[in-house]
């Protein structure tokens, strides 16, 4: 049997070998940016793996994809900053053309420098699957689970990975694999943004000021709009930040990921570590969101959206 992706021992390597050629040519101003998405990125491996053993119990094939699709989500963030200076998305369209955000851009990466070629030797039947993952990790996608409950342990179960790219049949069940992978990398990246503030690794700055009201109904109405666009709009702030933060839990898929969040008292120890009285509705109005986030599954997997 030919080995389709490389193991994730290898993968790991492979990824080093890259982002460690933009760590050692950083100056000064980018090169704790480019460490930090390396470790990033580590961590968003080893914390899918842990979360995709539900789905897949751990089929070699379906894991080693999966390993490669989170190590190497974010790696157009190290060319992003490299071309562009920094990590903000709004300012790539003056480089690059038709290009929403890093993950539009990873997925041109990965392909031009010869990065999937390495990671799966021999085919090039997961490349698109690949791209594809890599640039809706960067789109918030209301209901990207949606629906779907529990079809997906039934696609995993008749399929090995191969059989489900070849089958003319799989279609919906390589939709499914595509949502299930890309929410996995979603929510685990929020988890690290948490995990990041309560380790001290990022602290945010602390103000006095003021949330705009409508900002804050729309936050608890779960449409608060992007940073993006707040900043546009002239209402953003550093509490604004905590806003935005604490709707990540109203965007996350997965039961498993947001019993982190609970079991490791994130949203307390998040407000502990940066919070202040301005922000404390909002991460009182996250927790509630986390119970009934969790609550309102109906098979302790996915979450129902419609809450
Ligand atoms: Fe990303």
């Amino acid at each position: 049997m030919t080995m389709d992706i490389k193991k994730i021992d290898e993968q790991v390597n492979e990824f080093k070998n890259y982002t460690n050629q933009y760590i050692n040519s950083a100056d000064e101003k980018t090169v704790n940016g480019y460490k930090d998405k390396q470790a990033h990125s580590l961590f968003v491996m080893d914390e899918a793996l842990l979360v995709d053993a539900i789905f897949t119990e751990y089929n070699e094939s379906f894991k080693k994809l999966l390993a490669l699709e989170s190590l190497f989500h974010d790696i157009g963030r190290f060319e992003q900053l490299k071309v562009t200076g920094s990590f903000r998305d709004n300012e790539l369209r003056d480089y690059y053309k038709n290009m929403d955000d890093h993950g539009d851009l990873g997925a041109i990466v990965i392909k031009e420098h010869g990065l999937l070629e390495n990671l799966i030797p021999d085919v090039r039947l997961y490349d698109e699957e690949v791209m594809k993952v890599i640039k809706l990790h960067s789109k918030v996608n209301d209901d990207l689970l949606n629906g779907i409950m529990r079809d997906y342990i039934l696609a995993f179960k008749n399929y090995d990975l191969k059989e489900l790219f070849l089958s003319s049949k799989s279609e919906k069940e390589k939709d499914i694999l595509t949502k299930v992978n890309t929410s996995i990398i979603q929510d685990v990246d929020r988890l690290d943004i948490f995990r990041k503030i309560v380790k001290g690794i990022w602290v945010p700055m602390v103000t006095e000021d003021r949330i705009d009201p409508e900002l804050f109904e729309l936050f608890k109405q779960g449409k608060l709009p992007s940073m993006n666009e707040i900043k546009a709009a002239g209402k953003w702030n550093a509490n604004v930040g905590h806003l935005v933060r604490m709707s990540f839990i109203n965007q996350m898929s997965l039961v498993p990921v947001l019993m982190k969040i609970r079991n490791e008292n994130l949203i307390e120890k998040v407000y502990n570590a940066s919070g202040n009285d301005i922000v404390k509705p909002a991460y009182e109005y996250a927790k509630e969101e986390l119970e009934r986030a969790i609550e309102s599954s109906e098979d302790g997997i996915v979450v129902n959206k419609r809450r």
